[in-house]
């Protein structure tokens, strides 16, 4: 199929280009739109046919549940139920914006949409584009990061292009996203609410709203199953390897300069994204591609340009990307478990 390649204004979307892609998702097709965390794959969650062609663009296993996207926060109560006082809290506080609620579902809530779940997950994005996309379907969007399967998640509509052209019909270009990091998922169906993914709300802001926060030990201790059960796939992975260098900041830069010399002396290309702390204190260091994240300070700067400058790795052919890792507090925590997951938790003790 053809993929229709829309640019729209970021903060006021024109409206026949939002009523010509809500009309493709209300006739059961797929489009790409920007959130204020990465873009996402959009369907009518409520049509089964039409979220299976999400799994099939996409590449994504069967039993990895969608999110649904919604523009009203009264929506929420046609989705899940019981919704208890500690949800309607946490919508109040922290929506529209990067934080997805997972609680149990109604039976409108088609079992396509959560992979055979009791419990469906939801969130209304804050980005201008998605929520006029939203309102003007009238139903709620299933959707997951628009990338294919396993790969970085797209935070501009040209790695949707790169990744899923040809496979869904149309994209939905509003610029980069935002935040460069998913949103937090948080499960609210048990007594205590437990971050199944960290994400652009912060353990340390949900819990000065709700008190006590919980994270599923399989985020710590890495065994287990996972409750969300997307965490347990591959992810955020770049074709490339990606090696994480953990330790002090006088050891880091220099087991950075070690590990470089030694790729490059197997004949290894080597792709380096460095904090300016690092690159500063390791010295002259050459290597195929070289990015400077930003300072150690600026946490969202860094989660920004995560995700694209992985794919920019692959784009310079690098066979090997060395990184650093952060302290897991506040957007940290997010930052780590990308980075982990990437890196398939290789990591390095200078
Ligand atoms: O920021 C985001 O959340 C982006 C944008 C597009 O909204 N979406 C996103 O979706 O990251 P996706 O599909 O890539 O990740 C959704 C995560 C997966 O780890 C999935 O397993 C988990 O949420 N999830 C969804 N429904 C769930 C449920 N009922 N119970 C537990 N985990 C669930
Ligand atoms: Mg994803």
């Amino acid at each position: 199929m053809d993929t229709l390649y829309w640019t729209v204004n970021k903060t006021q979307p024109e409206l026949p280009v939002i009523r010509a892609a809500a009309k493709i998702i209300k006739e059961g097709g797929l489009v790409a739109f920007p959130t204020e965390t990465v873009y996402g794959l959009g369907a009518n969650g409520l049509d089964r046919a039409a979220v299976k062609k999400i799994f099939a663009a996409k590449g994504r296993p069967g039993d990895n549940p969608l999110i649904l996207h919604i523009a009203h926060n009264r929506d929420l109560f046609y989705l899940a139920d019981p919704v208890p006082l500690k949800a309607q809290v946490l919508m109040e506080a922290f929506w529209p914006g990067p934080l997805t609620l997972v609680l149990p579902r109604r039976s409108l809530v088609p079992y396509e949409v959560t992979a055979g779940l009791d419990t469906v997950a939801v969130r209304m994005p804050r980005n201008p584009v998605a929520l006029a996309l939203i309102r003007e379907a009238g139903v709620p969007v299933a959707a997951p990061s628009a990338n294919r399967s396993g790969y970085p998640s797209p935070t501009e509509a040209s790695h949707v292009r790169d990744d899923l052209n040809g496979r869904i019909e149309a994209i939905l270009d509003g610029g980069p996203a935002g935040l460069g990091l998913e949103s937090t998922v948080l499960d609210l169906s048990g007594e205590t609410p437990v971050i199944l993914r960290p994400g652009g709300v912060t353990k340390e802001e949900l819990e000065q709203v709700i008190g006590d926060v919980d994270s599923d030990p399989w985020l710590k201790e890495g065994e287990g199953q996972p409750k969300a059960p997307g965490m347990k796939y591959t992810h955020y992975a770049p074709r490339a390897k990606v090696v994480l260098v953990d330790g002090s900041p006088e050891k880091v830069p220099l087991r950075i300069r070690d590990l470089t010399a030694d790729f490059q002396r197997q004949g290894l290309e080597v792709g380096l994204l460095l904090t300016d702390e690092t690159w500063a204190a390791a010295g002259s260091l050459a290597a195929r591609y070289t990015k400077i994240l930003g300072s150690r300070r600026d946490l969202s700067g860094i989660g920004q340009k995560l995700y694209g400058e992985l794919r920019h790795c692959d784009r310079m052919e690098v066979d090997v990307i060395i990184t650093e890792t952060y302290r897991e507090e506040g957007l940290g925590a997010a930052l780590m478990n990308r980075l982990l997951k990437s890196a398939g938790y290789n990591v390095v003790e200078a």
